[in-house]
C-alpha cells in the first residue's frame, strides 16, 4: 500500500514573548519533525502544558508557527476538549447545517449530510431538541457529528473522554473506529492512553514541547511514561485487556 502523508511538520517551532517572565522567551514547541499518513490512528500524549493543544491548533491553521514548514492534505477537522464551545446551533441539526452552509454546499445536499451524520453519532432523535439540554456524551457526540460532515481528511479529537462515563468512552471509541473505517486520518490527544491505546495503530509522546517517544503503542514502556508524566493504570499496561467492548 502506498501511504501518502495527511500532515507533514519540518522543523516546526513555536514561541512566545514572555516579557513579564525571568525568561522572555518561552519555547512552547521545539523543533517538531512529524509526518503523519493518511488513515493512521495516532494518539499524542504528554502532560498539562506539553504543547499537544497548542501543535493542533497549528495544524488545523487556527495559530500560526514560529518558524518551520507544514503541509497539509485535505480539509483538518478539529473537535475540541469543550463540546458546548464548538456547539453554535440551537439544535444538533441547526449546529451540524452552520458549517456546511459555510462550505456553500447545495441546499438539498445539505439535508441527507445532515441526517447521515446525526444517524452516525446516534442523535437522530434528539435532532430537534435544544442543544443546551444534551447530556455532556450527547453533545460530544454533536460535536464529533458536525465535523464530519464537513468531510475533513483528518480528523483531531482533543481529550475526547474527558468527564464521559463507561458507555460515553464505548460510543467514542466507536466513532472513532468507524471513522477510521471511512478512510480518515486520526489524531488524539489525551493523557487518558488507556481509554484508547488499543485503537491506535502510532503513540507518540510530547514533553515539553518535543517529541520523545514516536513508535507503536506496545513498545512504549511505562516506567519512561511517567517520567514524562503520563500515568497509566496499575503496575504495567495489559494491551489485551484495553479493548472496551
Ligand atoms: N498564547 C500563549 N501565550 C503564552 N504561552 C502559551 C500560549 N498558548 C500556549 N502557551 C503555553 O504553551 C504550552 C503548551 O500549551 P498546550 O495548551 O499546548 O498544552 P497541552 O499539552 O495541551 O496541555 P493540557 O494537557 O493541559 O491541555 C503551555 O506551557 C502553555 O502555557
Ligand atoms: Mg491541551
Amino acid at each position: 500500500m502506498n501511504k501518502k502523508p495527511a500532515v507533514f511538520i519540518s522543523n516546526l517551532t513555536k514561541t512566545f514573548e514572555m516579557p513579564q517572565e525571568s525568561v522572555a522567551v518561552f519555547c512552547a514547541l521545539d523543533n517538531i519533525n512529524l509526518t503523519i499518513f493518511e488513515n493512521e490512528t495516532i494518539i499524542i500524549a504528554g502532560a498539562n502544558g506539553a504543547g499537544k493543544t497548542l501543535l493542533m491548533n497549528i495544524i488545523a491553521g487556527l495559530e500560526p508557527s514560529t518558524s518551520g514548514e507544514i503541509q497539509i492534505s485535505g480539509r483538518v477537522g478539529l473537535i475540541f476538549q469543550d463540546a458546548d464551545s464548538q456547539i453554535l446551533g440551537e439544535t444538533p441539526r441547526e449546529d451540524i447545517e452552520f458549517g456546511l452552509k459555510n462550505l456553500k454546499i447545495p441546499k438539498e445536499q445539505i439535508k441527507e449530510k445532515v441526517d447521515t451524520v446525526l444517524k452516525i453519532t446516534g442523535l437522530l432523535e434528539k435532532s430537534d431538541s435544544p442543544a443546551r439540554f444534551l447530556s455532556g456524551g450527547e453533545k460530544k457526540r454533536l460535536s464529533i457529528a458536525s465535523i464530519i460532515a464537513m468531510e475533513p481528511q483528518t480528523i483531531i479529537f482533543d481529550e475526547p473522554f474527558a468527564n464521559l462515563d463507561y458507555d460515553g468512552i464505548v460510543q467514542i471509541n466507536r466513532l472513532i473506529a468507524d471513522i477510521k473505517a471511512d478512510g480518515k486520518t486520526i489524531i488524539i490527544l489525551t493523557h487518558e492512553i488507556e481509554k484508547c491505546f488499543a485503537i491506535a495503530s502510532r503513540f507518540i509522546v510530547l514533553s515539553k514541547g518535543k517529541i520523545v517517544f514516536d513508535g507503536a503503542p506496545q513498545d512504549a514502556l511505562k516506567d519512561k511514561l511517567e517520567k514524562w508524566g503520563i500515568k497509566t493504570p496499575g503496575n504495567y499496561i495489559k494491551f489485551e485487556e484495553l479493548m472496551w467492548k
